[in-house]
């Protein structure tokens, strides 16, 4: 636990590793050096399904689970948490068997055409009611990536239209169903979560605590702080801080570290997604020393993920110090690939030691 200091005075802080409730950690070359940057603070993640092509059966995500175990070697101290992707055909006898898979832990909705690899999402969320139906009888959660699927809707509105118009409709039709609102950017979204507690239940991203939509145009455009859904306005940015610093069971961390190589992030057509795993833990503990709610930091990284997702409590801790580093330009992935990470070549406040370094002084 966090010591009871004032945030100016405090240098040395010691947590249990993280739980990050969303991550991206891709397939194929680069998977092992996306797992151990996660694993350097989590004990436990959440794996999103959004692979090419994405996971639809317990089959194939518990083969993703092997070859992330496999990617990381022996004792990582790390379990991904698999998911599966939702779709139409996604038969009540499979979601009975993932939910008997003590590796799956939900069942993530992607709504057609949002954001990365959702080209095979769900075009008409309200229409899956079977779906809904058998995951609350299975009682395995929902995860939705919460935008309205109209190509015609203004990107900055269509969180909040997916509030009214798909997830409140959905709740009620569903009140046995377990949600998870993944990055929520608005405060309307805020709102909606606290009204739905703890039925609904919501993630929250470093980045979006960090930055409102400025960030994004600032002087240039900055396609490395291009994710989906979009940073909004800093009044929103104001009111999902104050949800995640403010001791409330319902806000948690899901970094949505999402990186996509340095060329697909700078060119014409850019990704969405920013990696933000090697620097996530850092900035988290930033902003809640900033805001005086150090007291809630561990609650918010570790406990209430896995209070929601009856995982074990981590046992390993990491320490974190008042010492300045600066960030890397960029990483090298095992795939030779290059990776441009959230707030790369700046100098940030906080540290966490390597493990063996962080015994208390
Ligand atoms: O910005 C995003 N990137 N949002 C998502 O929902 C998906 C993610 C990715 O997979 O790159
Ligand atoms: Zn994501």
């Amino acid at each position: 636990m966090p010591e009871r200091t004032t945030a100016a005075s405090q240098e040395r802080i010691t947590l249990p590793a993280v739980c990050d409730a969303h991550l991206h950690l891709r397939d194929g070359a680069v998977l092992g050096f996306l797992a151990r940057v996660s694993a350097r603070t989590c004990a436990h993640a959440i794996v999103m399904p959004n692979l090419d092509p994405p996971l639809r059966t317990v089959a194939e995500a518990l083969a993703y689970g092997a070859r992330i175990r496999r990617a990381l070697g022996p004792d990582p101290g790390f379990t991904p948490h698999l998911t599966l992707y939702a779709h139409p055909d996604l038969t009540r006898t499979e979601i009975a068997h993932a939910a008997a898979e003590e590796g799956i832990s939900a069942v993530k909705l992607y709504p057609h055409g949002v954001t990365t690899q959702s080209s095979s999402g769900v075009r008409d969320p309200l229409a899956l009611d079977d779906l809904y139906g058998a995951l609350a009888e299975a009682n395995l959660p929902l995860l939705v990536h919460g935008e309205i699927p109209d190509p015609t809707a203004d990107p900055f509105d269509r969180e909040r239209r997916f509030l009214d118009e798909i997830l409140e409709p959905l709740l009620e039709r569903h009140p046995r169903l377990r949600v998870t609102l993944e990055h929520i950017t608005t405060r309307e979204a805020v709102a909606c979560v606290r009204r739905h507690a703890p039925q609904l239940a919501a993630t929250l991203t470093p980045h979006h605590l960090l930055y409102d939509r400025r960030a994004l145009f600032a002087g240039e455009l900055r396609p490395h702080l291009y994710c989906r859904p979009l940073l909004q306005r800093d009044r929103d940015r104001e009111a999902l801080l104050a949800a995640a610093t403010g001791g409330e069971e319902a806000f948690f961390l899901g970094t949505d570290s999402a990186p996509h190589e340095r060329g697909r992030k700078e060119c014409a057509a850019v990704c969405a997604g920013v990696f933000n795993a090697p620097v996530a833990l850092e900035t988290v503990t930033e902003l809640f020393a900033e805001a005086g709610a150090l007291a809630h930091l561990a609650d918010f990284t570790s406990a209430r993920a896995c209070r929601r997702y009856g995982w074990p409590h981590p046992t390993r801790l990491l320490t974190l110090v008042r010492r300045p580093w600066r960030v890397p330009d960029e990483l090298r992935g095992d795939d030779g690939g290059r990776y441009v990470p959230l707030r790369a070549g700046e100098t940030l406040a906080w540290r966490v030691l390597p493990d063996g370094e962080g015994a208390p002084t």
